[in-house]
C-alpha cells in the first residue's frame, strides 16, 4: 500500500504529527486544570480525541516505512503502557469504567515507542467503546516465557465470529463515525516488532486482546 507515495507528502505527514503530539500534551493539562468544570473537561476529552483521529489517518501513511530496527531502541513495554494510562483513566472515569491494571517489570526490548503507543491507544479507545453503558477495562502486562505479554480485556459488546476475520482489515468498522484504519494499522505496526495477536471474543460477554513481544 502507497509505496510509491510523494516524499515530499511523506515528511509533510511527519511534520504534521509533530505539532499534533504538543497539541495532546496541553490539551491534557487544560483537561487537568477544569477540575470541577465536568462540560468543560468533556469537550477537552472530545478535542483529544479527534486529535487522535487525525493522528492515526497520518500514520496510515507512515507505517509502511516501520522497519526494524530503524527508529526502534530499546525500552520496557510496561512504561509504554504507563505513560498512555492517564488518558485511558480520565476516559474509563466518564464512561463509568473501573480500570483494572497490573503493570508488572519486563526485560529490556527493542521497540517503537511512539508507535506502539498509538497501538494501545487504538486497542484500549476500541475496548471503551465497546462499553458505552460502563464495564470493566483490564490491561495488564507481565513477562512470560521470554514474551512480555500485554492483555487488554473489556466486558463490551463483543465480536462475532465473522466480523472477528475481518477486524483487522483496512476499513473495516461497524461504528457510523468509525474510519477502520485503527486496528489494521495496529497489526501492522506490531508485526513490525514480531508481536504475535491474538484476539478472543464472545458476544455479548467482551473482548480480550493478548500481544505477546519476543526479543529482537
Ligand atoms: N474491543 C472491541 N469490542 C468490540 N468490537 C471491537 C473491539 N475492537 C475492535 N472491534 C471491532 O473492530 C472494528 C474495527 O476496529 P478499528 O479500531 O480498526 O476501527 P473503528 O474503531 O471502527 O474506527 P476508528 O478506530 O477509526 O474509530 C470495530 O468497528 C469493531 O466492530
Ligand atoms: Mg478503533
Amino acid at each position: 500500500m502507497k509505496k510509491d507515495i510523494n516524499p515530499f507528502i511523506m515528511e509533510l505527514v511527519h511534520e504534521i504529527r509533530s505539532p499534533l503530539t504538543g497539541l495532546s500534551v496541553m490539551l491534557d493539562s487544560i483537561h487537568d486544570r477544569l477540575s470541577g468544570r465536568p462540560d468543560e473537561q468533556e469537550l477537552i476529552v472530545k478535542a483529544l480525541y479527534e486529535v487522535e483521529r487525525l493522528e492515526n489517518l497520518l500514520s496510515e501513511y507512515l507505517t509502511d516505512t516501520i522497519t526494524y530496527p530503524s527508529g526502534f531502541f530499546a525500552g520496557k513495554i510496561e512504561n509504554i503502557i504507563g505513560d498512555i494510562l492517564l488518558i485511558t483513566e480520565k476516559r474509563c472515569e466518564k464512561n463509568s469504567i473501573r480500570l483494572i491494571k497490573d503493570l508488572r517489570d519486563t526485560e529490556m526490548r527493542m521497540v517503537n515507542a511512539p508507535k506502539l503507543k498509538q497501538v494501545f491507544i487504538n486497542i484500549i479507545n476500541n475496548a471503551i467503546e465497546s462499553m458505552p453503558d460502563g464495564g470493566a477495562l483490564t490491561v495488564s502486562v507481565a513477562e512470560e516465557e521470554s514474551a512480555a505479554v500485554v492483555t487488554v480485556t473489556d466486558t463490551g459488546s463483543g465480536i462475532s465470529e465473522s466480523e472477528l476475520t475481518k477486524i483487522f482489515d483496512h476499513g473495516y468498522t461497524s461504528k457510523p463515525d468509525g474510519t477502520g484504519i485503527g486496528l489494521h494499522t495496529a497489526k501492522k505496526i506490531l508485526d513490525a516488532h514480531r508481536a504475535e495477536t491474538l484476539v478472543k471474543s464472545e458476544k455479548n460477554k467482551g473482548t480480550e486482546f493478548i500481544i505477546r513481544f519476543p526479543q529482537i
